[in-house]
């Protein structure tokens, strides 16, 4: 089994030597828990370390806003951007009801079957390996029916297989549990949750695997941080 390597470190060591090619990863956990980071930097060693093109969908924040935010760990998107070797697909401006001008890849409305048909275009145009959806509750979905949720949803995840891409897709939760609606869990191959928790009047970062099929992993917690250069996972019980 051909094996990629996340480019967090720790976790790959967790997953048994990395994740299982071609796989999608539901990301979850509650608000600021690190989630688009950890995409991110997902994404980026990608390229820079292991010579995998990628494709980030950002739908939650504008992309020039996710750029300016991981140079801060010295993460360059526009550079790789500029050689081909990432693409981020801005659908923020679909809340405006209009294409973001300025952005290569931008879309226009919200529709999941555009979107299908756009991420499959452009990782065919990147040659991508990696795909990033940040994230599910942005889609918009209707909440008022759960069949066209769970059709999304499964569509989403089932095309990302198709393609071949190993990927990773955010949702979020709302306390305990593992998605916002319940069904992001059961159509991905992989969970992988983030928390905050308290710990003697102290808040520190959390990140377990849930499940990843084709995977022995550890069943364990982890502490982890979010340092300059990134998220390091502490598996060797460093002092954090
Ligand atoms: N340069 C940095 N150094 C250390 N910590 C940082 C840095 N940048 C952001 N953070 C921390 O990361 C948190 C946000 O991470 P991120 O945006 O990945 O979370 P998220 O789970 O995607 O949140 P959201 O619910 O907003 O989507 C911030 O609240 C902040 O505490
Ligand atoms: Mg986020």
């Amino acid at each position: 089994m051909e094996r990629v390597k996340t480019g967090i470190p720790g976790l790959d060591e967790i997953l048994d030597g990395g994740l299982p090619k071609g796989t999608n990863v539901l990301i979850t956990g509650g608000t600021g828990t690190g989630k688009s980071i950890f995409c991110s930097q997902f994404l980026y060693k990608g390229v820079e370390d292991y010579n995998q093109n990628g494709v980030f969908v950002t739908l939650e924040e504008r992309a020039e806003d996710l750029r300016r935010e991981m140079l801060k760990f010295g993460w360059d998107f526009a550079k790789y951007e500029k050689e081909n070797r990432l693409g981020i697909i801005d659908g923020t401006s679909t809340k405006l009801r209009k294409r973001t001008v300025k952005e290569k890849y931008s879309l226009i409305g919200l529709d999941i079957d555009a979107l299908i048909i756009e991420i499959n275009r452009i990782c065919r145009e990147i040659n991508a390996e990696r795909v990033v959806i940040d994230s599910i509750p942005s889609l918009g979905l209707n909440l008022d029916s759960e069949k066209e949720i769970r059709r999304s949803v499964y569509r989403l995840a089932t095309l990302l297989l198709e393609i071949g891409v190993t990927s990773f897709v955010t949702t979020e939760t709302l306390g305990e549990g593992f998605s916002r609606y319940g069904v992001e869990e059961f159509v991905s191959r992989g969970v992988i949750k983030l928390d905050i928790v308290e710990k003697e009047n102290k808040f520190v970062r959390t990140i377990y695997v849930r499940k990843m099929r084709e995977t022995n992993f550890t069943m364990e917690k982890y502490p982890f941080g979010i340092e300059s250069d990134g998220i390091k996972i502490y598996t060797r019980g460093e002092v954090f």
